[in-house]
C-alpha cells in the first residue's frame, strides 16, 4: 500500500513554523515529480534539486538551533540523522547528473518515494521525540509539560 504523499494532522510537532516547514518539503517533493514532466526538463529537474538541497539545509538547521535552545537531550544523535539525509540526496544528484534519457526521470522518481517515506517516518520516529521539548504553539500547557519532561529527563 501506497503510503500518503503530504502532510497529515497526526504529524504535527506543535510548532507551527516547523509544521509548515514539513508541508513545504512535501511540496517540494511533488515539485521534483512534477519537474521531469516539463519541457527542458534537465534544467528545471537541477533547480528543484538545488531548491531540495537548500531548503533541507535550512529546515535541519532551524530545527536543530530550536533543539540546541530547549537543551533536547539527544540533539546529536538528531543531527547525525539529518547529516545522512543530506548525503543521501547529494548522492542521487550526482547519479541523477550521471544518468541519461529515462534513467534520469527513474532516478528522480526513485529519490521523490525515498523522500516522501522518510520524511513521514523521520516525523513520526525522530521529531515527535523532541515534541515534550519544545514550546507548543497552540496550547500554554504543551510548554509546561516540555519543562517537566525536560526536568525528568
Ligand atoms: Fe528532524
Amino acid at each position: 500500500m501506497m503510503k500518503p504523499t503530504k502532510w497529515l494532522n497526526k504529524y504535527s510537532v506543535g510548532d507551527s513554523e516547523i509544521d509548515k516547514q514539513h508541508q513545504k518539503l512535501f511540496h517540494i517533493f511533488h515539485k521534483l515529480i512534477k519537474s521531469t514532466e516539463a519541457e527542458g526538463s534537465s534544467l528545471q529537474v537541477e533547480q528543484t534539486f538545488d531548491q531540495l538541497l537548500d531548503y533541507v539545509a535550512y529546515h535541519f538547521n532551524y530545527e536543530e538551533q530550536l533543539m540546541e535552545k530547549v537543551s533536547y537531550p539527544d540533539l546529536d544523535k538528531h543531527k547525525k540523522v539529518h547529516e545522512k539525509l543530506s548525503k543521501t540526496v547529494k548522492k542521487y544528484l550526482k547519479k541523477y547528473k550521471k544518468s541519461s534519457g529515462a534513467q534520469k526521470k527513474s532516478v528522480v522518481t526513485e529519490l521523490a518515494r525515498f523522500l516522501f517515506d522518510w520524511l513521514q517516518g523521520h516525523i513520526m520516529k525522530e521529531d515527535q521525540k523532541y515534541k515534550p521539548y519544545i514550546p507548543q504553539s497552540n496550547s500554554k500547557g504543551g510548554f509546561v509539560k516540555g519543562v517537566i519532561a525536560k526536568l525528568m529527563n
